[in-house]
């Protein structure tokens, strides 16, 4: 890590809140200019190490190439294959990848285990997904409605459950005073401590978070429609949540009642034929590979600002 004190963890993405805009045009910027990732390369001789205990398809391949593109070194650690969760502690592994990294993402179950991490480790700690947060995800969804559209019409509709998506999608759109609306079945809503929190930043910036349980209210005249699964990683075993989603779909007749020009998102991966149909999911109004692209982006923009911030204003100067 260098010239970065005191350091920077993403553990949600209001961690970046004021930031954010910045952090999303760096990032289209850097993705639109050519020339730029083959002379950039702010993480020369550093080592970014991931940790997932949970599988991975985007956010492993975005951050190994993201790294390398960067000039780093990635280096991908299976929960399986390490002595984290078996002989050895958050804290103390923390301490020992000090060590040797100069960043660290980790994919885990409760929160609490990626703020134990960040707590114990002297470099920055990137939250590559937790049971309540996915800040890397909607960096990446607000930089795909930033390239894709001037401003949003209506608002940002999410319809489905009210999990780590939602909370970090509704933080983000708090943060750049977009109005968001979500419908949830009842039982399913997002934790509340999180919806206060970004209630105070939507109220600060302007716009408003909307509640209900009733997703052609959520979705009517909105320019953005998300959706996510119903069931999460790690809470497959929970009996009966799907029968609760009857109604929850994202389907050709439910999107009728948004913008035409609507943009469909997901960060995936989907589960087609449940949460969308296929007809919606492969509409021309659907941007789900540019959000996956653009996770890549995104977390370049993220790393370079919390891994060599001297860099990182060098290249804003240059703009
Ligand atoms: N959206 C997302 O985080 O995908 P992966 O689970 O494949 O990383
Ligand atoms: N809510 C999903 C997101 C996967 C990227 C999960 O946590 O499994």
């Amino acid at each position: 890590m260098r010239e970065t004190e005191p350091k920077m963890d993403l553990l949600a993405i209001d961690d970046f809140d004021g930031e954010l805009q910045q952090l999303i045009d760096w990032a289209i910027r850097m993705k639109n200019d050519d020339g730029f990732a083959d002379s950039f390369k702010p993480l020369d001789g550093m080592s970014i190490g991931s940790i997932y205990e949970k599988p991975s398809t985007r956010t492993r391949v975005s951050f190994e190439v993201g790294v390398s593109k960067l000039g780093g070194q990635p280096l991908t650690l299976l929960a399986n294959d390490i002595q984290l969760g078996k002989s050895e502690s958050i804290a103390d592994t923390a301490a020992v990848l000090s060590r040797f990294m100069d960043g660290i993402t980790y994919r885990c179950f409760g929160h609490s285990d990626v703020q134990e991490l960040a707590k114990h480790s002297s470099v920055p700690v990137i939250n590559a997904l937790s049971d309540m947060h996915h800040p890397c995800q909607a960096a990446a969804d607000l930089m795909t409605i930033s390239e894709k559209i001037d401003s949003v019409k209506g608002h940002v509709s999410w319809v489905g459950d009210g999990n780590n998506v939602l909370h970090d999608l509704m933080l983000a759109c708090a943060s750049l005073g977009i109005d968001i609306k979500y419908a949830t079945p009842i039982g399913f809503e997002p934790d509340a401590d999180i919806v206060s929190r970004a209630v105070t930043m939507a109220s600060d910036n302007g716009s408003s978070i909307i509640s209900s349980n009733d997703p052609i209210e959520a979705v009517s005249d909105a320019g953005v429609v998300y959706t996510d699964v119903f069931v999460s990683m790690g809470e497959e075993n929970l009996d009966g949540k799907m029968d609760a989603f009857d109604g929850f779909q994202i389907n050709e007749e439910l999107v009728s009642h948004a913008d035409s020009d609507y943009l469909f998102m997901h960060c995936l991966p989907a589960h087609r034929g449940e949460e969308v149909t296929n007809g919606v999911i492969d509409s021309k109004n659907s941007v789900v590979f540019d959000q996956a692209e653009n996770r890549m982006w995104a977390q370049m923009s993220l790393l370079t600002r919390m891994c060599n911030e001297a860099a990182w204003h060098t290249y804003n100067e240059l703009y």
